[in-house]
């Protein structure tokens, strides 16, 4: 079979070695589950498929040990012999007990993540005999959001159209629904919102609610819920109100009823995201009303049912004298302690918009009473979509590890999202998702790394980028452990290397259009704000935004500590420089070079730098499949070439400010 990538890191082909192999078949004879709830019977099928690939052995599946021992036993609640005193709703242990492994959970989605936690022991091929595996998720709500459309096209998606086929359903189920569940189940993510933040009011229809809850359907098995992002004025779209006034009865009657119709089809629907008075979309300040006063009155409709508001924080305004970096921090800061317990902040990293590198957004630690959702961009809409390998864990990772010094030293990103730092009653992690119709789900073969990184970073904020790749690599590329090696090498490198022909030192938003191709100087648009130059400010003087206090003083939104990290441009760490200081071209850095030469620096390693990762991909030929090296490596000349590109276009671009030349050793030969 040629390998297509349709399998993602549930690949579970045959392990090589026989001796291995029989050891793993020793302790997985038989899989025990009592009863026939659909989770469990999800969780068993999967260690079935699993086992059956991985063993190439038909596993049966009984309903009661007896007496019988070498095999896995799926436990709710006090199982056999097993304590879940440590566990939490959705937790997982995994034990072995008078010689059986018995996975137990609280709940059957305990178990079901338990079975994949199990299942990727094997394809990561850690000993079994003596397992002993605890794990919690550490944030309650772990969502992908799908900016998908009801014409099929995805905003920002480069992996095809979207997976669901609104003209089948809800008559015709594609079976790539389920695959799609069990991709996410295997990472514990257990909500996904299925259309675009710039949402259709037919989403609400009920033509539309139909198709939606045979979705949910499909995904119920997972542990997965749907959610709807809501258009704000659907009232009077599609309602035939007057108003969509959050304040007015009859508007806060309209999304009551609204929410009953949804939840008699789907009972465990999860609730609404919602963007609002952003980018043009209508909202409550269209009415006299705030945030709170808009995601209050959906929260109340929501009241009778099991479901939450994830309402968005990306807001700024079209005006040029503005530092958009502010705006949501002067939107929101005020409200904190009004939004209904009902309701989730969702903030984007960061605060321009998912940067290839941004500081933090400052309402982190500044919202004590209000359960701030961190919103990750998995799709590769900055990152060169589906051409650049960019292994993104690093990024999320950077900004979760951030101190916001907001109850002292220790009070990180992660610490505020995970509700433990303000203790928070509910808690969110989103990831616009980067998957699509493509075979492969993700377009470039090495994105699905990002997809895999994002579930596992919702699930638990403390595992290492780098432990996260190890196992990705081996449960979809590799195990020779040289290969396993050079590919993570070259993976956790990709960020930095990206950062460096695109937007070094803390550049941001060179792009125009559809944020593909490079143009730094452009100067006209629709909004003054979405011009490049507003964003890097070249001049004949230097480059940067000054966000200190002699410029629009957005430092000022962070605590004490943080704004002394970075408010000094002597000190401040070289990767965020220009964002927070307009530098003379002149100015020598930390690194002995003037600001000029180290920009060309860095485009030119950079540019470089794709070169090298070709080399180490070539090395690791012999330990994939032909189609996947193949794939990987046509992307990463496509890669090379734009690197140049980029390289390029700002050096000559920013050249015209500095007027100075490029460094000797870039200089190309006469
Ligand atoms: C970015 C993106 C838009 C998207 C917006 C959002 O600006 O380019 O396509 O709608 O973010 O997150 O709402």
């Amino acid at each position: 079979d040629r390998e297509d990538g349709y399998r993602l890191w549930l690949k579970y082909d045959l392990i090589n070695d026989a001796g291995q192999r029989d050891a793993y078949a020793r302790s997985a004879q038989f899989i025990v589950v009592n009863g026939n709830n659909p989770v469990l019977k999800a969780a068993a099928d999967e260690l079935q498929i699993g086992l059956q690939g991985l063993l190439g052995k038909s596993i049966p599946i009984i309903a009661n040990a007896g007496s019988r021992t070498g095999g896995i036993v799926l436990a709710v609640g006090n199982g056999p012999t097993a304590s879940n005193q440590e566990l939490n709703a959705e937790g997982y242990q995994i034990s072995s007990r008078s010689n059986n492994i018995v996975i137990n959970g609280k709940t059957e989605s305990g178990v079901l993540y338990g079975a994949f936690g199990l299942l990727r022991q094997l394809q990561t091929r850690q000993p079994l005999s003596t397992i002993s595996l605890t794990s919690n998720p550490k944030v309650r709500y772990r969502m992908l959001n799908h900016w998908d459309n009801t014409n099929g096209t995805i905003e920002r998606g480069y992996a095809g159209g979207t997976l669901w086929k609104w003209f089948e359903l809800p008559e015709r189920l594609d079976p790539r629904y389920r695959d799609y569940a069990r991709a996410n189940a295997s990472l514990g993510i257990n909500g996904t919102v299925v259309n675009n933040v710039n949402a259709s009011a037919r989403f609400l229809t009920g033509e539309y609610i139909q198709k939606i809850a045979a979705l949910a359907k499909v995904f119920r098995p997972y542990g997965i819920r749907v959610y709807l992002s809501i258009y704000f004025p659907a009232p009077k779209t599609i309602g035939g109100l007057k108003t969509a006034d959050p304040l007015d009865p009859e508007v806060r009657k309209w999304w009551a009823d609204k929410a009953k119709e949804i939840y008699a089809l789907i009972p465990d629907f999860g609730g609404f995201l919602v963007k609002a008075n952003s980018e043009g979309e209508p909202g409550p300040q269209d009415y006299g009303r705030n945030h709170a006063d808009g995601a209050n009155m959906l929260a109340d409709a929501l009241k009778p049912y099991d479901g939450i508001v994830l309402w968005r924080a990306f807001v700024y305004k079209a005006d040029p004298k503005a530092d958009r970096f502010k705006a949501a921090y002067e939107e929101f800061g005020d409200l904190d302690g009004k939004f209904d317990k009902k309701v989730i902040v969702q903030v984007k990293n960061g605060p321009i918009d998912f940067q290839p590198r941004e500081p933090f957004s400052p309402l982190f630690g500044k919202m004590p009473k209000t359960p701030l959702a961190m919103e990750f961009q998995i799709t590769q809409e900055y990152l060169g979509f589906a051409t650049h390998m960019v292994y993104e864990a690093p990024i999320f990772k950077e900004c979760l590890e951030t101190d916001t010094y907001a109850k002292g030293k220790n009070s990180t990103v992660a610490r505020v999202v995970d509700g433990s730092l303000h203790g928070y009653a509910i808690t969110a992690m989103a990831g616009v998702a980067n998957t699509g119709s493509d075979r492969n789900w993700t377009g470039h073969p090495m994105a699905q790394a990002n997809w895999y990184a994002y579930g596992r970073l919702a699930w638990d904020n403390t595992l290492s980028a780098e432990a996260i790749a190890n196992e990705w690599i081996k449960m979809t590329l590799t195990n020779e452990p040289q290969a396993v090696k050079r590919i993570a090498d070259l993976m956790l490198r990709s960020r930095e290397i990206y950062v460096n022909y695109n937007t070094p030192l803390g550049l941001s938003r060179p792009w125009s259009g559809v944020h593909f191709a490079p143009e730094p100087w452009q100067n006209k648009s629709s909004r003054p704000d979405w011009t490049a130059i507003y964003y890097h400010r070249a001049d004949s003087v230097g480059l940067g935004f000054d966000r200190t206090s002699t410029g629009s003083n957005a430092l000022a939104q962070y605590s004490p500590e943080v704004q002394q990290r970075w408010n000094n441009a002597e000190t401040c760490p070289l990767p965020y420089l220009l964002w927070f200081h307009h530098v003379p071209w002149t100015k020598k850095l930390a690194t002995g070079r003037t600001l000029w030469d180290e920009l060309c620096t860095r485009f030119y390693t950079g540019a470089d730098s794709v070169g090298w990762m070709q080399q180490q991909w070539a090395q690791v030929k012999n330990n994939i499949d032909p189609e996947t090296y193949a794939d990987v490596a046509a992307r990463l000349e496509t890669q090379h070439k734009e690197a140049i590109w980029w390289r390029d276009a700002w050096v000559l671009y920013l050249q015209e400010y500095a007027r100075q030349p490029i460094p000797a050793p870039y200089k190309k030969p006469k």
